[in-house]
């Protein structure tokens, strides 16, 4: 049976050109600084987001978290939205590892937040106080349903930041979504950011691996930073060679994804036993509710599956469907016949 997997981009498997590219790669010991493949990919990636230099890790979590602890000492405090990715999934790393402080900011359903609580969640100088050292955003936003902030939503939260005398880290793991839905270029989203994160294993299909983008100097602490964490990997230069695949194959085709999930939530308004708002479906993700709140989730989930579709769970009450390489548009129409016999 053909299984349709929505859970996420994170599933998707790499292409031919990777595999042979991995197969080829010439190699070196990166600690030493010394492969000449994750040397290319870092100056493929701070071109491509406009930044100074970057760093090769294996994976967004620990670019957001050596990020976060190359930003902030122990008791400082990152302001960050309440449904991000790096305060809801990231196992809290950066308070265990970091001794960071959270200091949490209600996220909007499009991704965005307040700019008023923001400034509220600004500390003053006071004794009683840990001291506010980064903001962070992301863009597209998962638990948001792949909303995208505009270039606009992000100045506005950044100028804030800059006019307090602290910087901003962009979890941008699907920068190049955002990009795509506003048909800008990704470096033009980055700008507004200090250091930049993003993922090469989603959307992109590469197998492993994100990269952390800022200044010389940002980079050069994240180095050691990553070094500490065991992120420093030696003949990665394998991985690298999928993630320049990722940037000169795959960027192009993300628009594919966007009008796949556009169809997908279209054909979702005609099923009964679904809320989806087609406003929401910004980029490549469809976020969607039960009508019935009888309807027992995980059960739902075990039908889709046993006619074979995959969604997944965000929390008791949103289920989310994610298009991506590997998933065309004849998928799209099975989809919505599985789904429409389970809950038409
Ligand atoms: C917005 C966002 N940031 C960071 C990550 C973490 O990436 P990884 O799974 O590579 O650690 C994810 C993963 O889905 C994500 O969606």
């Amino acid at each position: 049976m053909r299984i349709i997997d929505l859970r996420s981009d994170t599933v998707t498997l790499p292409t031919q050109a990777m595999r042979d590219a991995m197969y080829n790669a010439e190699l070196g010991d990166d600690v030493y600084g010394e492969d000449p493949t994750i040397n290319r990919l870092q100056e493929m990636a701070a071109e491509r987001m406009g930044k100074e230099a970057a760093l090769f890790v294996p994976s967004g979590t620990m670019g957001n978290l050596v990020s976060l602890l190359t930003h902030c000492g122990r008791g400082d405090e990152a302001i960050m939205g309440s449904e991000s990715h790096t305060f809801y999934y990231e196992g809290g790393g950066s308070s265990a590892l970091g001794g960071i402080h959270v200091h949490t900011v209600p996220n909007l359903p499009n991704g965005m937040m307040e700019p008023e609580q923001v400034e509220l969640a600004i500390r003053g100088q006071n004794i009683h106080f840990p001291r506010t050292r980064l903001l962070c955003l992301e863009n597209t936003h998962n638990r948001c349903g792949g909303a995208v902030l505009n270039l606009q939503q992000m100045a506005t939260l950044t100028s804030i930041a800059h006019q307090n005398g602290f910087p901003v880290h962009l979890d941008g793991a699907r920068i190049f979504n955002a990009a795509t839905a506003l048909g800008i270029q990704a470096r033009e989203i980055a700008a507004q950011a200090d250091s930049v994160q993003f993922c090469f294993s989603k959307g992109l299909a590469a197998p492993v691996g994100s990269a952390i983008c800022s200044s010389k100097a940002f980079i050069q602490e994240a180095v050691r930073v990553r070094k500490m964490l065991g992120g420093g990997m030696r003949q990665a230069g394998v991985l690298a060679a999928a993630a320049i695949v990722a940037l000169e194959q795959m960027v192009e085709r993300l628009a594919e994804d966007h009008s796949n999930a556009r169809i997908l939530a279209e054909g979702m308004m005609n099923l009964k036993q679904v809320h989806v708002d087609l406003q929401s479906v910004q980029s490549n993700m469809v976020m969607f509710t039960l009508a019935n709140r009888n309807l027992v989730q995980q059960r739902v989930l075990a039908q889709l599956a046993a006619e074979g579709l995959r969604v997944s769970s965000m929390d008791t009450l949103h289920l989310r469907a994610v298009t991506h390489y590997g998933i065309n548009s004849e998928d799209i129409a099975l989809a919505l016949e599985i789904m429409n016999r389970v809950l038409g």
